[in-house]
């Protein structure tokens, strides 16, 4: 969405009573993923690149009261006055707040705490939406998406702090049904000139705006993500052993770090990694399914292992053009794992931040990362789109990120 787009809300096409149907329900469902963590659970930070459970539910309770109870909402009195130290994430024109790595270090306020935190900015957000305009209504829908993205990133960050614990507690009990084997197909496309990025039609971050014209050279994509059978091969193979598969920054990452298999593949009994025949998820430690798509490797490891594979990760154009073009021979399948692309996060031509309080959203953030297509099964329903451009550094690992290969043609 363009900046004046989302002053203006000339394209949102909801109405108040949607809009409040939609707050309750978002609102509602970041409870839920909560509700199976107890108050220590909440509390823990496993690394810096993670944030505790209940400071993802306070940060997101921040966002509406800091950007619509504050400005919109008169005499809108905040629930705590330092809250906004605490939870303030990185908006620099908001004030000052504690340092990321810091963030565990809160135990107070508690988990209950929080959860009155967020009925106070309920309660208040039930008034204001009562009187939407559509400037306002804008910024509640950001602040929707907002925060269906931190559910995404809760279920990511309590999966590694379980994952350092040595119990391997399950966030859930459920276990995913084994995958069928599925023969790789490759989708062609001709090439051309082709147009990328969101229409403007409904949300979508100012990142994926404005849409362009981007000319591809004729390619094959691959119609699934690589699986973790595919995957062992690759290991079996030496991979992790071969420098020449590998780019530079990321072969020093396999040396410094004893990178042997994806982040939460499982070790036997001696401590190798020959077998990997169990894998740490949201279920606890489970068979590895050959079948399933591989997950939690770095873009050093997608790049690494498409050498490898004789292919290449495709560019997001190319991803974003075969995710929307007609539906023709196979299928392509994708949305259980962000699919690493071979495209630097970068604005496109012409782009604009959001204007006002929402312009720190995204843009700053253009540097030094690669951008990831799809969605996993950690993101919210309804929350994936063909143009969405999530991003990470190359060396991250503890998203749900997989692999998905294409080739010249
Ligand atoms: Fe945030």
């Amino acid at each position: 969405m363009a900046a004046g787009q989302l002053e203006q809300g000339p394209t949102l096409r909801v109405t108040g009573a949607d809009l409040r149907t939609r707050y309750c329900a978002v609102r509602a469902r970041t409870e839920a993923l909560a509700a199976r963590l107890s108050p220590e659970d909440q509390q823990v930070q496993s690394m810096a690149d993670a944030s505790p459970a209940k400071w993802h539910r306070a940060h997101t309770t921040w966002f509406f009261e800091t950007f619509l109870l504050l400005p919109h909402q008169a005499g809108y009195r905040v629930f705590h006055e330092r809250f906004s130290h605490l939870f303030n994430s990185y908006y620099e024109a908001v004030g000052a707040r504690i340092v990321r790595a810091s963030r565990g270090m809160l135990t107070r306020p508690g988990a209950d705490e929080i959860t009155a935190y967020r009925a106070h900015v309920d309660a208040a957000m039930s008034a204001l939406l009562e009187q939407c305009t559509p400037a306002i209504a804008a910024l509640v829908e950001l602040g929707l998406n907002h925060e269906q993205q931190h559910q995404e990133l809760i279920l990511t960050d309590i999966k590694h702090a379980f994952f350092c614990n040595p119990l391997l507690p399950a966030y859930r009990a459920e276990v995913p049904a084994p995958r069928l084997s599925q023969k790789l197909e490759w989708r062609e496309h001709p090439g051309g000139v082709v147009a990328i990025g969101h229409d403007g039609a409904d949300f979508a971050f100012d990142n994926e705006s404005p849409r362009h014209q981007v000319l591809l050279r004729p390619f094959r994509i691959a119609a699934r993500a690589v699986s973790n059978g595919e995957y062992q091969a690759f290991i079996a193979d030496g991979g992790y052993r071969r420098p020449e598969f590998w780019l530079s920054d990321g072969w020093a990452r396999v040396s410094d770090e004893n990178w042997e298999t994806p982040l939460y593949w499982l070790k036997d009994d001696d401590g190798s990694a020959k077998e990997n025949s169990f894998v740490f998820t949201l279920s606890g430690a489970q068979p590895l399914d050959p079948h399933a798509p591989v997950e939690h490797v770095s873009f050093y490891e997608a790049a690494a292992y498409a050498a490898w594979a004789g292919a290449r990760l495709p560019t997001e154009f190319e991803w974003e053009a075969s995710a929307t073009a007609d539906a023709c021979g196979p299928r392509f399948d994708h949305g259980e794992v962000w699919e690493w692309t071979r495209s630097s996060y970068d604005p496109y031509p012409g782009f604009q931040a959001f204007e006002g309080v929402a312009a720190e959203y995204n843009g700053k953030f253009m540097v030094g990362q690669m951008v990831l297509r799809g969605g996993s099964v950690a993101t919210p329903p309804g929350h994936m789109r063909a143009t969405y451009r999530n991003f990470f550094p190359p060396q991250a690992r503890w998203q749900f990120s997989g692999i998905r290969l294409a080739k010249d043609i």
